[in-house]
Order: C-alpha cells, then structure tokens, then sequence
C-alpha cells in the first residue's frame, strides 16, 4: 500500500497530481477534458464546493477513470436501522451520559463498516446542510470486493479505536490505524476492509469542510502541521463484477448496482482529496507558568460555522504532554459549556476520570450541564506535588465539540445497552470544604 505526502508539485497552494505508476502520462497535459484523454480514459470532475466559490475556498478534483460513475442502476432505498436523524422518540435529556464500550457484532453476524454505523447523536438537518451527527462503527467483515459508500450529505472524520482500517477511495488507499484519523469529504465513494473486529467513532459535518485552525500568536508552526496530513495516491483497478453502491442522502441510505468496481480512477488533480493523520504528529502547546488552558489548546481540525470562532465542531485530542503548572489545579477545571461535548477514548485512561470512561465507550456533556473531576480525582490534584510530570502517556481521549445541541437517538438511549445509569454517581462523593474563618485549607 502506498500513500504520499501531499505534496505541491505544479499548480498553485494547495493543488495535488497523482497518476498510477503503471500508466505514466495519465493526467492530460494542458487542459482538463481533453476531446480524448490519455489511455483511453474519461473525465469526470467531483466538486467539494459551489463553482462560484471564491478561489481561497474553491475546492474540486479531476478524476481519469476507466468509467464514468454514471453508469449505474437506479437507486433504491437500502433498510438501515441505526443510522438516523430521527430523535422524536427520544425526550431531551440534559443529564450527563456516560456510554461504556459499545458492543461487538456477534462473529456469526457478518457485519462491514456501512452495515454497522450508529448514530448515537446528532443535531441539525442535513437537507438545510447544516448540523452535525456522532456515529460508532462496529465490524467484523471487509467491504471491497463488491461494495462502497459515499456519502451525499456532508465529511466524514473517521477515528478508529480497535483495529486498523485499509480504505479504499477513488483517489488511492490508505491504511488507517488506531491513534490515526482519516477524514472522507462529501459524495467521495470508498470502501472499508478490516483484518479483525474493528471500532470506532465517526463525525459527520454536513455545513462545511474540516480545516486546520488558526493560529494566532502561535505562529506558522504547532498544533496539527499540514505536512502531516497524507493523501492517497493514484490507484486503479479494472473489475468487471456486479458492485453496490451505497449511497448515503438526506439522511437516508440507498444502494445501487453497476458492474465494475468504482474504483477504477487511474490518476488525478485537485485540492479536494480524501486524508489521513498520525495524532501522534500533533504538536502540543500548553501553559508552563498557572492555569489549565481551554481545550481549545488542543485542536486538531475544525468545521466552522457562520459565526466567528464558533465551529460547527471541532476535534479535539488529549495527548501524551508534560503538566508543569505550578499553583495550578492542573485537571480540567470545573464547568458549564454552551458547547456540547462529545468525548471518546482511544486507549488508556483519561485523567479526569480513571474509572468508567473506557477505551471504546463515550460520553456526553451537553450545553450547560456542568461537569469536571470526579470526586478522587478532585481530592488527587489538590494534593499532589506540582513537579513536572507527564500526562496521559499511553492515552489518547478526544472530544467532538459542537456549538449545536446534540439530541441522544434510541440506540444511544437504550437500544446500545450500554448506558451507563450510575455516572452521576462518580461527582457524588465531592464534598464542602468551606470554613469562613481559615483561608488556608488542606484538601
Ligand atoms: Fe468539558
């Protein structure tokens, strides 16, 4: 398997080439859509944002392929359960939710990536593109042979936990593992194989393209780096066989068949390209004098909204780092967000909570509803001796954060079963330690 750097070759900012190794010359030389393309192959070009949009936003790619994507039965509806915009039945719940890990397929149910996503929450509606949704995937069997997925509604920020990935795309494959990401943008038709159970947890983004963001007085360098970012390269395969299409639109899925695999794409160009990240790459800034920064600090890619500063949401990591603030309660403080909070864990244990938030399992801490350490972990950081010391070494926790009201759907409620109806217990032992007349306490 190979992927490349992005890389700038020719073009202008943010532009990629890639051509197959078995058919050198396959992109056309001076135009897009040539009257003949090199090799015998057709263009067709898959647009990431309106052909009005400005030049700094404008995102498309052009694909040569040994067929047009056209060539397809009719779509018809495609029965799944669990992937759902539809929360009706579910009354609002503003309490803290804590999920232990979601359950594997059963092995006698052969399961792949499309067959075993679950919206746990969402909010928004992605005819009016606009909202968000958190999904889990749990699968036991690959998808490649003869079926792919493509999404009309919006991105996809693939975050996997158990067990790696190999995605096809029609731009190349790449290998996914966990402590990576991958992100797959709109109407971009893939295929997901597996070598083991697999799990892992997907955000949906149907108002704009995940970017980096800004910096500010940090400068050109930290947090996630672009060179970090890797793209496919230009692979094809020409397979005549009946293939499913499964197509995701406004919220509802459809499959259709053709016969020849889709991805049969044998070089391109453009600025519109699936990727993948190491989280391991992520450059972390951090306080070394007092205080606890916000999250924010650890911003890995963000979908903005309409409104300044204020995503769509973020994602967010917890990684490997040195704790050097002194004076400082260096936990994450206590607080009451107007953003909503959706935390995983990809492995080991998150400081702020040591039991019961799981590798696999989730939370979510919904606007307003306040939340922070646990009661041991409170009495724990008061305590401690303010050295320098490493946190979260072989963890990796992160958080989607939304600026919009995630509603819980009926598999997170109840259908999941892994609910955990005893969370709020965990802030139960936090005690009063006032005394009106001693303003040095010990804890
Ligand atoms: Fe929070």
């Amino acid at each position: 398997m190979t992927t490349a750097k992005l890389q700038y070759q020719s073009g202008f900012g943010n532009y990629f080439r890639s051509e197959d190794s078995r058919c050198p010359g396959a992109l056309p030389e001076k135009q897009n859509n040539p009257q003949v393309c090199p090799y015998g192959l057709y263009a067709e070009q898959l647009s990431g944002t309106a052909f009005t949009a400005p030049r700094e936003h404008n995102q498309r790619t052009w694909f040569y392929r040994i067929r047009p994507s056209v060539i397809h039965k009719p779509f018809k509806p495609y029965t799944h359960k669990y992937v759902t915009y539809d929360v009706k039945d579910v009354p609002p719940n503003p309490n803290q939710l804590r999920w232990m890990p979601f359950p594997l397929p059963a092995k006698s149910d052969k399961t792949d990536f499309v067959d075993g996503l679950r919206t746990v929450c969402c909010a928004g509606d992605p005819k009016s593109r606009n909202g968000c949704a958190v999904y889990i995937y749990t699968c036991n069997t690959s998808m490649s042979e003869n079926r792919a997925f493509y999404n009309s509604d919006g991105d996809l920020l693939i975050v996997p936990q158990l067990g790696s990935l190999e995605v096809f795309t029609e731009f190349g494959r790449m290998t996914v593992s966990p402590n990576e990401i991958c992100v797959i943008q709109q109407g971009m038709r893939f295929s997901v194989n597996i070598k083991e159970e697999s799990r892992g947890y997907v955000l949906e983004v149907y108002d704009n393209h995940f970017i980096l963001p800004n910096l500010g007085p940090i400068g050109a360098n930290g947090l996630a780096n672009p060179q970090d970012f890797w793209a496919p390269t230009a692979w094809y395969e020409e397979r005549e066989i009946e293939f499913e299409i499964i197509n995701k639109f406004q919220g509802a899925l459809f499959t259709a068949t053709q016969k020849y695999s889709p991805f049969d794409v044998v070089a391109w160009h453009g600025n519109y390209v699936p990727y993948r990240y190491d989280l391991s790459n992520f450059v972390v800034i951090n306080t070394v004098s007092v205080d606890h920064c916000d999250p924010s600090i650890f911003t890995v890619l963000t979908c903005p909204s309409q409104k300044p500063g204020t995503a769509i949401a973020d994602f967010v990591i917890f990684p490997p780092r040195w704790g050097v603030a002194e004076h400082t309660f260096r936990p994450p403080y206590y607080h009451r967000n107007c953003m909503s909070e959706f935390m995983g864990l990809i492995h080991g244990n998150y400081e702020a909570k040591e039991g019961g938030f799981l590798p696999g399992g989730a939370s979510l801490h919904s606007m307003g509803t306040p939340h922070g350490p646990d009661g041991p972990a409170f009495e724990k950081a008061s305590r401690a001796d303010l050295k320098p010391e490493r946190v979260a070494d072989g963890t990796m926790a992160f958080m989607f954060e939304s600026s919009l009201s995630l509603a819980v759907t009926a598999y997170g409620n109840k259908e999941c079963k892994v609910l955990d109806e005893k969370y709020y217990e965990c802030w139960q032992s936090l005690k009063s330690y006032f005394n009106p007349n001693k303003r040095e306490v010990n804890i």
